[in-house]
């Protein structure tokens, strides 16, 4: 078993990573903030998992229950999210509860959301069943729900008490969102560490295939370079944002095709390549290093081009609300060589053009 920490000071916390660890709760026991602990997952991973966590944690705890939540980005909302507190309600939780999420992003951010409001704040734990979660959603505190007018623009930074990953429940996870994983997982080598670019070049069939080890090596080296950087900007003043490389573009292709048709992976690879692009015509990063990025998404089976039908003014409605938008002036994260990213809006503004009608 691997073992991180993300260094918040008196909220520091640990990010186990391991095979099996799922069910080894004495690993874990110890952040239980009292012995009331509420389960929260979804209807898709019950069976699997669900009932046989929640039945192992009640041998050993005074009160678990668990809810069920449906599963799907079109449930994370404030109505969705009211399962928990009913729940919690419904069940006398007081202010000594841990609540668990295991599922995916979807189910780790509404759980992480509840945990922070619940009276005023409760104990939280992550076991994240996505690759994308694994290296993404559960470590950094970024917690919430969607609005129909916009993504993740209701939540709250809070942090759990740790991560448990377990790689193996990546084996029932279908083949499309183990790729759209590892688009997070690429996205590190390209803004931090470019020789884990080139381990990802060398062992991306390992990793599509599921290789135990290869999964624990690329999952551990994602959450070291997510947790250095939350450690460094936790609430996203500056840095924190170059986590974001290709969602600006992602987000847009996300929201104009109607939420769930792309998954977010799908369109952070193709959102990915344009900044990679972008960078290119501003000078700043070599070609060869957009034809490596391209290829690496290939062999990923992700896509690396928007939609044909998306014109650039669908781009800039979607671009112009996104978060890092400052002063009315659109910023975006862009490369200055491999494993050098920087937020910036000193672009010119024909080459975003020339990058959105994707001239060639
Ligand atoms: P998800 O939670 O919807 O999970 C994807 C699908 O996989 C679901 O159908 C789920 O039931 C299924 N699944 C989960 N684990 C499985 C397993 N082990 N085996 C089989 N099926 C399994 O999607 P996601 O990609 O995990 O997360 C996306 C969400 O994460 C979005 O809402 C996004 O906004 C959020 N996100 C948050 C952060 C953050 O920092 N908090 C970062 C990135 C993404
Ligand atoms: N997923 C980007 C962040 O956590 O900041």
């Amino acid at each position: 078993m691997r073992e991180l920490t993300v260094n918040l000071g008196d909220r520091s916390y640990p990010i186990f990573i391991g095979a099996n660890l799922l069910n080894q709760v004495e690993l874990y026991a110890r952040y239980f903030c009292g012995e009331q602990v509420l389960v929260v997952t979804n209807e898709n991973l019950w069976l699997p998992y669900g009932e046989n966590f929640v039945a192992g944690l009640a041998k050993s705890l005074n009160k678990v229950d668990s809810v069920v939540l449906p599963d799907g980005e079109q449930y994370k909302t404030l109505a969705v999210l009211n399962n928990i507190f009913d729940a919690l309600l419904e069940n006398k939780y007081n202010r000594r509860t841990t609540l668990v999420a295991l599922g995916g992003g979807v189910v780790g951010d509404m759980t992480g959301f509840a945990a922070s409001a619940y009276q005023r704040g409760v104990g939280f734990i992550q076991i994240p069943t996505t690759l994308l979660a694994q290296v993404d959603s559960s470590v950094g505190g970024k917690t919430g729900v969607n609005h129909p007018l916009g993504k993740n623009m209701i939540g709250a930074f809070y942090q759990p008490q740790c991560v448990v990953i377990d790689t193996e429940v990546l084996s029932t996870l279908p083949e499309r969102e183990l790729s759209a994983g590892l688009a997070e997982v690429i996205k590190y080598g390209l803004i931090a560490d470019s020789e884990f670019f080139s381990w990802l070049e060398a062992n991306m069939l390992r990793l599509m295939a599921r290789e135990r080890d290869a999964l624990i090596y690329a999952i551990e080296r994602s959450c070291q370079i997510k947790a250095e950087v939350v450690a460094q900007d936790e609430k996203e003043a500056g840095l924190r944002a170059i986590l974001n490389l290709g969602h600006t573009f992602g987000h847009a292709i996300e929201a104009s095709q109607g939420y769930g048709q792309w998954l977010h992976g799908e369109a952070v690879a193709a959102g990915t390549v344009m900044a990679c692009e972008l960078s290119q015509r501003l000078g700043w990063l070599d070609a060869t290093v957009v034809e490596r990025s391209v290829a690496l998404f290939n062999m990923a089976n992700l896509p690396v081009k928007p939609p044909a039908d998306m014109c650039p003014e669908t781009f800039m409605k979607y671009m112009a609300v996104d978060k890092k938008v400052l002063h009315g002036t659109l910023r975006l994260v862009l490369l200055k060589g491999l494993g050098t990213a920087v937020v910036t809006s000193e672009f010119e503004r024909d080459c975003l053009m020339q990058v959105l009608r994707g001239v060639a």
